[in-house]
This record gives structure tokens, C-alpha cells and sequence, in this order.
């Protein structure tokens, strides 16, 4: 009885044994994995590109009285930084409030349609990005307005409102 009451508890024992050795590599697995899906997240430099072309296009639609393609550009430039939420994230609350202060006004003139005043803050704005780019270290990254957009596929001069983007 004893001898068998041993041979259990002995096999017990192996058993979790075993499964925690079997959890502990399956957790390091598992860590390797959620490295690798870090590893290839985006950090800042390829969402800043689609900001870039998002804030370019912004301009066009808003002058081409395109105020949902305006007002659509701003929100996808808004949300293309997400991935920078977990991959950078203690330089993202700086994209946040930028985007909740400093760019407010430009959001602002595209949900009243008023185009001087768009024109005039978004002028502005762009300061902002470029005071960012020197305040982490990228002051040879200068935004400029371009003469025209660098996204040459959509109508710029197409009649919309800007309560017309679908929520
Ligand atoms: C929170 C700070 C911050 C703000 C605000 C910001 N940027 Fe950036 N931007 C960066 C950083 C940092 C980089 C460099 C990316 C890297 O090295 O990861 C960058 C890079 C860029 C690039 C170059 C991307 C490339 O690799 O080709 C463009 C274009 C750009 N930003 C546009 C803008 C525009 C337009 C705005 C304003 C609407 C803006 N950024 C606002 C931090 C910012």
C-alpha cells in the first residue's frame, strides 16, 4: 500500500513537474510571439507617411469644397497613429494632445465649412508638426505644404458636407 501510494504521488509529482516546465516554454513561446507582432507594429515613421499624405489632401479637399473628404482626411490622419499606442507609448499622449489642442481648430473650420479660417489654421498648424519633429530629435523633418496633392485618385473639387462622413 505504501509502496504504491509512493509510486503515485511520485508520478503525481513528474506530472507537474512536467506540465509547469511545459508552461513556462509555452509562456516564453508565447512572449516570443507577441515580441515578433511588436517587432513588426509601426512605430512613428511609417504612420507619420500617411499623416503626411492625409494632411496634404486635407488642404485640396477643403478648397475644392469636398468638406466630408476634408473632414474624413483629418479623422484617418487621426487614427493612422494607433498602432503608436502600444508601440510607442510614451510618445503618443504628445500625438494625442496635438491632435485634441493643436489641431482642434482646424477641425473646427471643417465642421463649419468655413475656408478662410481653415486656410489660416491650417497654415498654423504645421508649425506645430514641425515643432514636435524638433522636439524629438527629427528637426531636419520639415513639413511643407505641397502645390498639390500627392494622392491624385480621389475628386478634390466634389460638393459635400462635412456631417456627411459615415460614423
Ligand atoms: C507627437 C510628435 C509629432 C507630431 C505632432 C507630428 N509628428 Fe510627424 N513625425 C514625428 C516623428 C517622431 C517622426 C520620425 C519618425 C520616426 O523616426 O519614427 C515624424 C516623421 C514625419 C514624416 C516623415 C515620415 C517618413 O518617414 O517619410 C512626415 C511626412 C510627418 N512626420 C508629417 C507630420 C505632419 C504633417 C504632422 C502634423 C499634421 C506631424 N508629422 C506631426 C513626430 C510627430
Amino acid at each position: 500500500m505504501w509502496k504504491k501510494c509512493m509510486r503515485t504521488l511520485t508520478v503525481a509529482g513528474l506530472v507537474v513537474a512536467s506540465s509547469s516546465l511545459f508552461v513556462s516554454a509555452a509562456g516564453k513561446d508565447v512572449q516570443s510571439q507577441i515580441d515578433g507582432i511588436m517587432g513588426a507594429l509601426p512605430k512613428f515613421a511609417v504612420p507619420m507617411r500617411e499623416v503626411g499624405d492625409r494632411f496634404q489632401n486635407m488642404y485640396f479637399a477643403a478648397e475644392g469644397g469636398n468638406w466630408a473628404l476634408a473632414s474624413y482626411m483629418s479623422r484617418y490622419m487621426n487614427k493612422a497613429m494607433n498602432p503608436a499606442k502600444i508601440t510607442k507609448p510614451n510618445a503618443y499622449p504628445d500625438w494625442e494632445s496635438f491632435y485634441a489642442d493643436d489641431f482642434a481648430a482646424v477641425n473646427k473650420a471643417i465642421a463649419a465649412e468655413d475656408l478662410s479660417t481653415f486656410k489660416k489654421e491650417y497654415k498654423a498648424v504645421i508649425s506645430s508638426c514641425n515643432s514636435c519633429h524638433s522636439g524629438m530629435g527629427y528637426d531636419f523633418i520639415k513639413v511643407v505644404k505641397l502645390p498639390a496633392p500627392p494622392d491624385k485618385f480621389i475628386e478634390y473639387n466634389l460638393s459635400s458636407k462635412a456631417a456627411d462622413v459615415p460614423k
